[in-house]
């Protein structure tokens, strides 16, 4: 279990880089626009963090407002970043994309400071 445990989190790990990264390589090109790499790294947090979720709930130390937070929030991305993906958007509003970009960060900053 806990080779499984550590494995997760370091697809997690991988997930958020995906996510920050596609972001970040979107913002410094200019095309402010939503990426594969945007796309799949979501799918990977909301994968291997309710994976996560449930391990640490067994064992014992799940801080539940914590996670429920965090898993609003990857929600709210989730549809951030698949809408217009799908809908094949050139790019997106600025609003939306600096707002993705924030909330990936806070999704980060709430994992690592909500201690
Ligand atoms: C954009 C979305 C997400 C980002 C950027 C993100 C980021 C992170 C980061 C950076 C860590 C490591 C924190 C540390 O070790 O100090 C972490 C851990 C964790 N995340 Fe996420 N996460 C996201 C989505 C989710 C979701 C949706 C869940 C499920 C509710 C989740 C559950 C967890 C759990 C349980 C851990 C602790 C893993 C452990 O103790 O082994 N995450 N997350």
């Amino acid at each position: 279990m806990e080779f499984v445990h550590l494995l997760l989190r370091y697809l997690h790990l991988l997930g958020f880089a995906a996510v920050f990264g596609g972001w970040l390589t979107s913002w410094l090109s200019g095309k402010f626009n939503i990426n594969a790499a945007m796309l799949y790294g979501i799918a990977t947090q909301l994968a291997t963090g309710i994976v996560l979720y449930g391990i640490v709930a067994a064992d014992g130390d799940a801080d539940h407002a914590k996670l429920g937070v965090k898993f609003l929030l990857a929600l709210m991305l989730a549809v951030m970043i698949a809408i217009p993906w799908w809908k094949k958007r050139e790019r997106v509003a600025a609003g939306h994309f600096w707002a993705t970009g924030g909330l990936i960060a806070v999704t980060a900053a709430v994992a690592v400071f909500w201690t």
